[in-house]
């Protein structure tokens, strides 16, 4: 009974979003009580138990596969999350537990023909976005006070790039930036953070998640507190089908 009730309190875990091999709970479980690790029983997701082990060496004790430590960003499993337009698959401490401790995180965007990446901030990270396939048209704003020729008067500096194959561009922490794909093929990108949870907010769709007498306020009324609902819901997902000239030249129609 009690090896009955652990197998399926065992069994309710969350189960890893990433391909590694745990332990066999059927076989620990159904052979003996000792067999399963410990730590299995408290309820907490690896990515918890990793952050309280005593040191870090006891950490490899609860990554016990070689196979913990890859991590596949080209796991169909993990793809078709992102929008129409690609996928964005990020390694972070809960997606890949191998990776407390390292205060580091990764993310390997797929951009189809158009495909764009919506306007975001990363709270807690720097990104440094290498582009390996394709091109990106990059924007990026860094926070109040950063203006054309250092001249309020000039207006807000906006930091637009094209990154093309094996070019490198910093997305400073709290920045607002986008990347598009201009072109009619696949591109894609790998990100690199300097924190194992490096977080996005897409600002869109935060800034109309507000009440909308705020929404409304905060673009001077020029949007009717009534018509925030219906900009919200046409707000896409994180990646979209872009940019209108690349839908035309690429003869996409939005869907
Ligand atoms: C776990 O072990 C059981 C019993 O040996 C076996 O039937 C099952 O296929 C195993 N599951 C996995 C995922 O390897
Ligand atoms: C572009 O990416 C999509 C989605 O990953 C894929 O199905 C398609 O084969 C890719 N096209 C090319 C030409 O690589």
């Amino acid at each position: 009974m009690v090896v009955a009730l652990m197998a399926a309190s065992t069994l309710a875990l969350p189960s890893a979003p990433y391909p590694r091999s745990v332990t066999n709970t059927t076989t620990s479980a159904s052979t003996t009580v000792t067999a399963v690790p410990a730590a299995t029983n408290t309820g907490l997701s690896l990515t918890a138990q990793l952050f309280l082990a005593d040191t870090a060496v006891d950490r490899f004790a609860l990554l016990p596969e070689n196979s913990d430590f890859v991590f596949d960003f080209g796991n169909p499993a993990l793809k078709n999350k992102g929008g129409k337009g690609g996928d964005l698959i990020a390694a972070n401490r809960k997606t890949f537990p191998a990776l407390v401790g390292t205060g580091a995180g990764m993310a390997v965007g797929f951009l189809g023909p158009c495909g764009f990446n919506t306007p975001h901030v990363h709270p807690r990270s720097v990104e440094l976005q290498i582009v390996t396939q394709g091109r990106l048209k990059t924007e990026m704003l860094p926070e109040n006070g950063v203006f054309n020729n250092n001249n309020a008067a000039d207006g807000r500096r906006l930091i637009s790039n094209t990154i093309n194959a094996f070019q490198m561009q910093p997305f400073y922490q709290g920045s607002v930036h986008t990347q598009f794909n201009p072109d009619c093929t696949n591109a894609t990108f790998v990100a690199s953070f300097t924190s194992e949870d490096f977080g996005t907010g897409q600002v869109a769709d935060e800034l109309f998640a507000m009440t909308s007498d705020v929404v409304s306020a905060a673009f001077g009324e020029a949007i009717d507190g009534a018509d925030v609902a219906k900009f919200k819901s046409a707000i896409p997902t994180s990646i979209a089908e872009g940019v209108e000239q690349c839908l035309m030249t690429c003869g996409i129609t939005k869907r």
